[in-house]
C-alpha cells in the first residue's frame, strides 16, 4: 500500500510517499520520498512565523514538493491507495493550504483521503523506524507550537496529561535566541552555542518544576534571561553560559514531568518527538534516565523529530476509516 502524505500545519511544506508492507508480526513503513520545502529564510527577519507569508509560501512550494516527492519515489499518482493531511492543531491559513490541495489531489484523481492530527502524527513518526511500542507509553511532544504530554494505552487511545500553559518549548528557545541576538529557529542555534561552555555559572528557575500536575509554563524563562542580561553590559561573553543554562532549564522541566508520569503510569515506553526533540542533551539526558528506570526510550530520527509529510502519512495509515477532513486551527488528540 502507497500512502501520500501532506504536511502544511506550520513553516514547513512536506510532501511523502511512503509504502506500507506486511509483515508476519504487522506492517512494516518504507520511506519512498520525503521532501521538505523550509520558509526559515523568509520568518527569519521576523524572528517567528508570520501565518500569511507561511500560507502563500505553501501555496507557492506545495506543487514542486509534490512533484519531487513522485520522481524520487520513482512511482506513478495511479499507484497511490490512500493521500493523508494534516488538519490540525496548527495554523489556520497553512492547514487550509494542505487541506485543499489533498481533497483537490483525491477528486482528480478518485483516491481516498483521511485527515490526521499533526500530534498524533508526531508520535506515529517513531514507527518509520520499524520500531515496537510497548504499551502503556507516555509521549512527550516539544515543538515549536506544542508542549503536551501524552498517556498512549494503545496506537489511536491517548489522554492529555498535561500541556504548557503559555510558551512551547520550542518557542522558549526561539524567543530567547531572539533576545540573545541569535538566529531563528532558535533551538539549533542555543544548542550550538551551549556546547561552547563547560559549565555555566548563571542560575535560571525551573518553571513549575515541582508543581503536582503535568503543565508546563515557559513564558517566564524568557522573561528571566530577559533580566540576566539587563545586568551584563556586553552580552558577548556571556551568550554560551546563556544558552547552556536557558537549554538545562527546559531539559530539566521535561523530563522531571515525563519521569514523574512514566512511574505514576507504570509506563513500558517513554515516546519523545517534536521538533525540540531533535535537542541532542534532551535525547541523551532523557535516554539515560529511562536506561536506569528500564523504561524502554523511543525517539525519531533528528529528521523525523521536525515536521515532515512521512509521518503524515504513518499516522493516515491508522486512521484509514476516518472520514474528517476539515481544517482544525485546535484540534486536540484523544478527544
Ligand atoms: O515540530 P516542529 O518542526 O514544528 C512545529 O510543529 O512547531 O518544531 C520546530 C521547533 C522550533 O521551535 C525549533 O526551535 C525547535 O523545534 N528545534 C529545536 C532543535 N531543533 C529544532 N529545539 C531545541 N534543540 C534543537 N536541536
Ligand atoms: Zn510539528
Amino acid at each position: 500500500m502507497l500512502i501520500l502524505g501532506i504536511e502544511t500545519s506550520c513553516d514547513d511544506t512536506g510532501i511523502a510517499i511512503v509504502e506500507v508492507a506486511p509483515t508476519k508480526v504487522g506492517v512494516m513503513f518504507n520511506i519512498l520520498s520525503n521532501t521538505i520545502s523550509s520558509q526559515i529564510k523568509v520568518h527569519q527577519k521576523y524572528g517567528g512565523i508570520v501565518p500569511n507569508l507561511a500560507a502563500r509560501e505553501h501555496l507557492r512550494n506545495i506543487e514542486p514538493c509534490l512533484k519531487q516527492a513522485f520522481k524520487q519515489a520513482k512511482v506513478k499518482p495511479e499507484q497511490i491507495d490512500l493521500i493523508a493531511a494534516t488538519i490540525g492543531p496548527g495554523l489556520i491559513p497553512s492547514l487550509l493550504i494542505g487541506v485543499h490541495f489533498a481533497k483537490t489531489l483525491a477528486y482528480k484523481w478518485q483516491k481516498p483521503i483521511v485527515g490526521v492530527n499533526h500530534i498524533e502524527a508526531h508520535i506515529l513518526a517513531i514507527l518509520l523506524k520499524n520500531k515496537k511500542i510497548k504499551f502503556p507509553a507516555i509521549a512527550l511532544v516539544v515543538s515549536g507550537g506544542h508542549t503536551q504530554l501524552i498517556l498512549m494505552s494503545d496506537i489511536g487511545k491517548y489522554k492529555i496529561l498535561g500541556e504548557t500553559r503559555d510558551d512551547a518549548a520550542g518557542e522558549c528557545f526561539d524567543k530567547v535566541a531572539k533576545l540573545l541576538g541569535l538566529g531563528y529557529p532558535g533551538g539549533p542555534e542555543i544548542s550550538k552555542q551551549a556546547e561552547e561552555c563547560k559549565k555555566s555559572n548563571i542560575d535560571l528557575p525551573r518553571p513549575m518544576i515541582n508543581h503536582k500536575n503535568y503543565d508546563f509554563s515557559f513564558s517566564g524563562l524568557k522573561t528571566a534571561v530577559l533580566y540576566k542580561t539587563k545586568d551584563m553590559g556586553s552580552l558577548a561573553p556571556h551568550i554560551s553560559a546563556l544558552c547552556k543554562e536557558t537549554q538545562q532549564a527546559i531539559i530539566d522541566v521535561l523530563m522531571e514531568k515525563t519521569l514523574r508520569a512514566a512511574k505514576e503510569y507504570k509506563a513500558k515506553t517513554i515516546i519523545l518527538s517534536g521538533g525540540v526533540a531533535a535537542n541532542e542533551e534532551l535525547r541523551n539526558q532523557l535516554n539515560v534516565k529511562c536506561k536506569l528506570l528500564n523504561v524502554n526510550f523511543l525517539v525519531p530520527t533528528k529528521n523525523l523529530c521536525t515536521d515532515n509529510g512521512a509521518m503524515i502519512a504513518v499516522a493516515g495509515y491508522f486512521n484509514k476509516s476516518t472520514k474528517n477532513v476539515k481544517a482544525n486551527a485546535n484540534l486536540r488528540i484523544g478527544q
